[in-house]
């Protein structure tokens, strides 16, 4: 049976593909969806069965830090048993196509790396890694709460948290640097699977536009960003960005770095 789809891609948007030597992609949790990893808001959204203020913040910690492990260990679990999709696989056979390729991501679940993508610029951390919650310094151990005792950081005595943003916190300040310098340098910036609500990453479209990007929204539903982009595909990523891979490997080929 002939694969039937409508995505469609503009001419401007494979004119731009064409010439461009920056490319940076904005992803959200949508784009692990596909993998079976809930998003946050929305209908099924994790965010409308927890309260984030109770799970993931600084005084939801202090309060009831083994809470707040139990959250965590539940999902990384959940991350732990799910692959990359094909949405996450495309974007790392994007990388080859442009001199300059990023992918800013606001998920902390790790996929991309997992998948191959070198140059990930990772905003709200990653589950997958522990630091003191006092001085900040990386805790490779495991978690086991089974002993019912959060381990300490061996520096200085710290209790140890998962090494992820949390809500009122600042972003790591190096990645937030890094974001905004790619950002202003895109000449094609995608937007993927995020709501575009949360600061500071929400701004990071606004920014690469004024700065003469050309503005690609996926996404199956609107958003904040939908009025301000130059085209929305209103389509799944793990759909929309296997087809643009295959439209890259005819506009460009395969030309460039390892
Ligand atoms: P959200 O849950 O807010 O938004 C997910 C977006 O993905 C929605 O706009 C969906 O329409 C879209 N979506 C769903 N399935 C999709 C698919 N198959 N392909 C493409 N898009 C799809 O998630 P984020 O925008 O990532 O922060 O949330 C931002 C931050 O809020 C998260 O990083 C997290 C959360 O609180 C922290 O934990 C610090």
């Amino acid at each position: 049976m002939e694969a039937k789809s409508d995505i469609r891609f503009t001419r401007k948007l494979i004119e731009r593909l064409a010439k461009a030597y920056n490319v940076v992609v904005l992803t959200g949790a949508g784009i692990s969806a596909a993998s079976g990893i809930p998003t946050f808001r929305g209908k099924d959204g994790l965010w409308n069965k927890f309260n984030p203020q109770e799970l993931a913040s600084v005084d939801a910690f202090m309060r009831n830090p083994e809470l707040v492990w139990e959250w965590y260990n539940w999902r990384r679990q959940l991350i732990r048993d799910v692959q990359p999709n094909l949405g996450h696989y495309a974007l790392v056979d994007m990388e080859a196509y442009f001199p300059e390729f990023y992918i800013i991501t606001q998920n902390v679940d790790n996929l991309h790396q997992l998948a191959g993508s070198r140059n990930v610029i990772e905003l709200h951390g990653n589950i997958m890694r522990n630091k003191c919650f006092d001085c900040g310094k990386p805790y490779a151990g495991e978690i086991r709460l089974e002993k019912k005792e959060i381990p300490r950081c061996p520096e200085c005595g710290g209790l140890i948290r998962p090494d992820v943003v949390w809500f009122g916190e600042f972003l790591p300040e190096e990645a937030i640097r890094k974001a905004q310098e790619v950002s202003t340098a895109a000449e094609v910036f995608f937007s993927i699977g995020t709501s575009s609500t949360v600061e500071p990453a929400a701004s990071l479209p606004y920014l690469a536009k004024g700065n003469g990007a050309y503005l690609v929204e996926i996404n199956p539903e609107e958003t904040p960003l939908s009025s301000v982009a130059d085209e929305t595909l209103r389509y799944p990523a793990d759909q929309v960005l296997p087809l643009l891979v295959i439209a890259l490997e005819r506009i460009r080929g395969r030309a460039k770095k390892n």
